[in-house]
C-alpha cells in the first residue's frame, strides 16, 4: 500500500525513481508523484492522478530535463485520506514549497495536527493526512532547536506523530541527502558504488544492486551518495542487519509473460519446491527459522490461524490438515476480526500468522494482540524481515519468490505448504503422528512441484473456457472438506481480478439457501474430491451437481483424471492429477487462478493491477 522510493547517487534521480516506481506500482496506483533535488535551492516536484503513466506523460509535457538532478524520491499511492485527485498525490509540499514528503501508512493523530497548524493559519491544499507532516517539518526546520537540522527536525515531528508510517523527506536548502523515517510500515536502504537507494521494497533497486539495510521500528535513517546513517527517533546511532538480496531482476519481470499474473502461476512448482527444501533432514522435520522449541510444540493445546484474504483461504486448507495430524482444534480467523471479539487465548496457544508480504495491518495487529495476551505466534511469510516476522516469535518463510500480480497465487500455493510443515512440526513434537508417518507426508509434498507443473497442461483449455464465460454476470464455486477454501479462493480470484459477482460455498450447504441463486445457464464450479480418497464426500458431491444440472446451471467440473463417474455431470471438465486429499487444493487451485486472469483480460481489465486493491494493505 503505497510505494516508495529515494535516491541519492550519480545518476538522474528522476529516471532511477521511475524505474523504481514502475516495480512497485503493485502497492498502489491511485497517484504517482516525484521530486527532483537540484542544487541549493532547487526542489522541483510532480504528481499526477492515476497510473505511473499519466505521471510519466506529464513529465514528457513539461520537460524532463526540468527535473534534472541526482537526488530525489517518488511515490505511488493507494488512497486513504482524500480521493485520487492530483492535489492528493505525493509528494506534499509546506507552504513555501521548500520542503517535500512522501508516505506510506496512515497518521492517527492527523486530525489534532492539522487542528493545530490550521489554527495557527496555515492553509491546506489536500485532504491528506501527509501534509501536516510537510507543514510541521518546516517549521522545525526554520525556527527552534532543530533550526536546519533536517534530520533532527524528522526525529522531532515522527515523536508525535501516531500510527504506522514511512516517510521520505527532501528539502532544496539540503541537495545531497534524503532523509526517511519508519514505524510499522516497510522501509530497506540500497547500498550501490556512489549511490545509496530508499524504497518499501528492494525491487526497486534490485536492478543496481541487491546490498540492502533492513530499518528497524522507530529509525531515521540519512542517505548521501557516500551511504547512510541509522538513527532512534532521539538521535542515538542503532545497529543495523545488512543484508543480500537472494533474487535477482529477472525475478521481477515478466520474462516474456502477458502479464505477472500468468508468469506467477507458471512459478508454482518452484514455489513449492522451494519452500520445502531444507525442511526434511535426518528423518525429521526441521523448521531453521522457527525459535520455538520442541517443549514449546509439546505444550501447545490449541492453534489460531490468523490472515486475511487469500492467505486466510490458505490458513482454511490447514485447518484440515493440522487438525487431522495433531489432533488439537485450529480455529482460522480473519485477521480483522480477531482482536476485536476476545479470542481465548494463553501461553498454550499458537497462533500461526500468515502473511504473504508481511505487513498487512490487520495481520499485524492480530499479532500484537495475541503476543500481549502471552499466546506463542508463529509466522508465515513470504517476505523477509517484515514486520510481522519481526514481532513474531518464530518465522517460517515461504520462498515463492516476489510476487507482483496484486491477486495472489504462487505464494498461496506456498503457504499452504508451509502451513503443512508446520502441523508435521506439530504432530512430530506432540507424537500425533509416527516419524515414518511424518516422513511419507513430508515426500508426498515432495510429490507435488511435480503434479502442479502437470497441471499447467490444462492452461490452454482454461484460457479457452474464460473466454467463454467473459460475458457471465456471475460465477458460483462448490467445493467440500478441503476442496471448501479452494472454492472461496476460485471465487475471490473471480472478483479480484474479474470484477464479477462470484460465490465460494460449501456444497452441501447449497440446499440450505444458495441453490435458489441457481437459474438457467449460470456457471458453477465444482472442485470434486478423489473418488478414492474420500469416496463418500465424492458420491455427495455427484448428487449436489446432479440438483444443480437439474436446475439448469451449466458445470464446469475439476475432477481428477480418469474420474469416469462425474463425466455425464460435468458440462465442461477440466482434469487434474490424482494426488492424496489433502494435497488436492495444490492442484485444483490452478486452473481456477488461470479461469479468473482469462475472463479478466477478455473484459479488457488489467489483471496484474485490479481496481481498487493494493498488494499489501497496511491500513486497518
Ligand atoms: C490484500 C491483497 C490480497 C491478499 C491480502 C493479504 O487484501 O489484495 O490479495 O491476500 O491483502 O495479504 P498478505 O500480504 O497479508 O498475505
Amino acid at each position: 500500500m503505497c510505494g516508495i522510493v529515494g535516491y541519492v547517487g550519480h545518476r538522474q534521480a528522476l529516471e532511477v525513481v521511475l524505474a523504481g516506481l514502475h516495480r512497485l506500482e503493485y502497492r498502489g496506483y491511485d497517484s504517482a508523484g516525484v521530486a527532483v533535488l537540484d542544487g541549493p535551492g532547487g526542489l522541483a516536484v510532480e504528481r499526477k492522478a492515476g497510473r505511473l503513466a499519466n505521471l510519466e506523460t506529464r513529465l514528457d509535457e513539461v520537460g524532463r530535463d526540468r527535473l534534472a538532478g541526482t537526488a530525489g524520491m517518488g511515490h505511488t499511492r493507494w488512497a486513504t485520506h482524500g480521493p485520487p485527485v492530483d492535489r492528493n498525490a505525493h509528494p506534499h509540499r509546506d507552504a513555501v514549497g521548500g520542503l517535500a514528503v512522501v508516505h506510506n501508512g496512515i497518521i492517527e493523530n492527523f486530525a489534532r495536527l492539522r487542528a493545530e497548524l490550521e489554527a495557527d493559519g496555515v492553509e491546506m491544499a489536500s485532504d491528506t493526512d501527509t501534509e501536516t507532516v510537510a507543514h510541521l517539518t518546516a517549521r522545525a526546520y526554520q525556527e527552534g532547536e532543530t533550526a536546519g537540522d533536517l534530520p533532527a527536525c524528522v526525529r522531532a515531528v515522527c515523536r508525535r506523530l501516531e500510527g504506522a508510517f514511512t516517510l521520505v523527506f527532501c528539502h532544496a536548502d539540503e541537495p545531497d541527502q534524503v532523509v526517511a523515517a519508519r514505524r510499522s510500515s516497510p522501509l530497506v536502504v540500497g547500498v550501490g558504488d556512489g549511490e545509496t537507494f530508499l524504497a518499501s521494497d528492494v525491487a526497486a533497486f534490485i536492478e543496481h544492486t541487491r546490498d540492502a539495510v533492513e530499518l528497524g521500528q522507530d529509525q531515521v535513517v540519512v542517505i548521501t551518495r557516500e551511504g547512510y546513517q541509522v538513527t532512534d527517533f532521539h538521535g542515538q546511532p542503532v545497529e543495523t542487519a545488512p543484508f543480500r538480496v537472494n533474487w535477482d531482476l529477472s525475478a521481477a519481470e515478466k520474462g516474456g509473460h502477458d502479464y505477472f499474473m500468468l508468469k506467477e502461476i507458471q512459478e508454482q512448482p518452484a514455489a513449492v519446491e522451494s519452500t520445502l527444501r531444507g525442511h526434511f533432514a535426518g528423518g525429521r522435520i526441521v523448521l531453521d527459522e522457527q525459535r520455538l522449541a520442541d517443549q514449546d510444540l509439546r505444550d501447545v493445546d490449541k492453534v489460531f490461524v490468523v490472515a486475511c484474504g487469500t492467505a486466510y483461504h490458505s490458513g482454511l486448507v490447514a485447518k484440515y490438515a493440522i487438525e487431522h495430524w495433531t489432533r488439537l482444534p485450529v480455529e482460522c480467523e480473519l485477521a480483522s476480526e480477531f482482536r476485536y471479539r476476545d479470542p481465548v487465548l494463553d501461553r498454550d496457544t499458537l497462533v500461526v500468522a500468515i502473511s504473504q508480504s508481511g505487513e498487512t495491518a490487520d495481520t499485524l495487529e492480530a499479532v500484537r494482540h495475541a503476543r500481549e495476551q502471552k499466546a506463542r505466534v508463529l509466522a508465515i511469510c513470504n517476505t523477509n524481515g517484515a514486520q510481522i516476522p519481526r514481532e513474531s516469535d518464530a518465522v517460517l518463510y515461504t520462498h515463492a519468490g516476489p510476487e507482483i500480480g496484486v491477486a495472489a497465487t504462487k505464494t498461496f500455493l506456498a503457504q499452504i505448504v508451509a502451513n503443512y510443515l508446520v502441523g508435521l512440526a506439530l504432530a512430530q513434537a506432540r507424537g500425533t503422528k509416527y516419524p515414518d508417518e511424518v516422513a511419507r507426508e513430508f515426500h508426498e509434498l515432495e510429490a507435488m512441484p511435480a503434479a502442479v507443473q502437470h497441471t499447467l497442461g490444462t492452461v490452454p483449455q482454461v484460457r479457452a473456457l474464460g473466454r467463454e464465460l467473459a460475458d457471465s454476470k456471475a460465477v458460483l464455486f462448490l467445493g467440500r472438506h478441503v476442496g471448501f477454501p479452494v472454492a472461496l479462493e476460485g471465487a475471490l480470484k473471480l472478483k479480484e481480478l474479474a470484477y464479477m459477482h462470484a460465490e465460494g460455498f460449501a456444497a452441501g450447504e447449497l440446499k440450505h439457501g444458495p441453490i435458489a441463486l441457481i437459474e438457467d445457464g449460470l456457471p458453477v464450479v465444482i472442485v470434486m474430491p478423489s473418488p478414492k480418497g474420500r469416496a463418500v464426500l465424492h458420491s455427495k458431491l455427484l448428487s449436489n451437481i446432479n440438483e444443480i444440472q437439474a436446475r439448469g446451471a451449466r458445470t464446469i467440473v475439476i475432477a481428477e483424471e480418469g474420474d469416469g463417474t462425474v463425466k455425464p455431470f460435468a458440462d465442461h471438465l477440466i482434469e487434474v492429477p490424482a494426488v492424496p486429499t489433502l494435497m488436492q487444493p495444490l492442484v485444483s487451485s490452478v486452473p481456477l487462478q488461470v479461469l479468473a486472469a482469462e475472463i479478466a483480460r477478455c473484459r479488457g481489465y488489467d489483471v496484474d493491477k485490479p481496481r481498487n486493491l493494493a498488494k499489501s494493505v497496511t491500513v486497518e
